[in-house]
């Protein structure tokens, strides 16, 4: 390259290539900063959790793994403490919700019906646990079906579907 200037506009125009790169594309990837893309990990992570827990409680409930009491009360306590974790993550601005984001306007837009989605599953849970309590996986186990059909019921209106 003769002139050394145009190379070392080269490296710039590269360099904040990379910058813009790394945060997204300024459109509020989920690695930048904004308390947007920070709600968006957290209620990622509290997603998956739920579904870590479910799958068990369901699996066991159904009769596809050999039941074991404590690991279901176990599962169940964890789901109850992590479906209360839930809202939290749904408090940040919509206007710059990331791009990776599966979530729908919707869940601002109509937020007091999506809260109380929210509370129907924590409810559920709590009636889960409370029969767990008291009389172990023989009481609980008719009430997994219905618990988990608070998490289809919220997706149905407020998550993106897959392709
Ligand atoms: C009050 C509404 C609501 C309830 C209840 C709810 N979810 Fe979700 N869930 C969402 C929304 C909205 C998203 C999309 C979040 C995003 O991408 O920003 C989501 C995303 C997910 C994801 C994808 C996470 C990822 O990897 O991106 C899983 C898995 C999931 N939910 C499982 C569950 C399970 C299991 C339950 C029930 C135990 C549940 N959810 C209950 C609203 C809900």
């Amino acid at each position: 390259m003769k002139n050394p200037y145009r190379k070392l506009m080269l490296l710039g125009a590269a360099a904040s290539l990379a910058i813009v790169g790394g945060c997204g594309g300024g459109g509020g990837g989920a690695d930048d900063d904004t308390p947007e893309a920070a709600a968006f990990r957290y209620r990622q992570a509290v997603m998956r959790l739920l579904a870590a827990k479910m799958g068990p409680i369901g699996a066991m409930s159904r009769g596809e793994v050999p039941t074991d009491e404590e690991v279901f009360a176990k599962n169940v306590n964890d789901l109850l403490t992590i479906a209360g974790m839930i809202p939290e993550g749904f408090g940040a601005d919509v206007s710059n919700v990331p791009a990776a984001s599966a979530a729908l306007p919707e869940v601002w837009t109509s937020m007091d019906d999506f809260s109380q989605r929210a509370a129907d599953l924590q409810m559920a849970v709590e009636g889960l646990a409370a029969a767990v309590a008291s009389g172990g996986f023989a009481s609980g186990q008719g009430l997994v079906q219905s618990t988990a059909g608070n998490c289809g019921a919220c997706h149905r209106n407020y998550r993106q579907r897959d392709e």
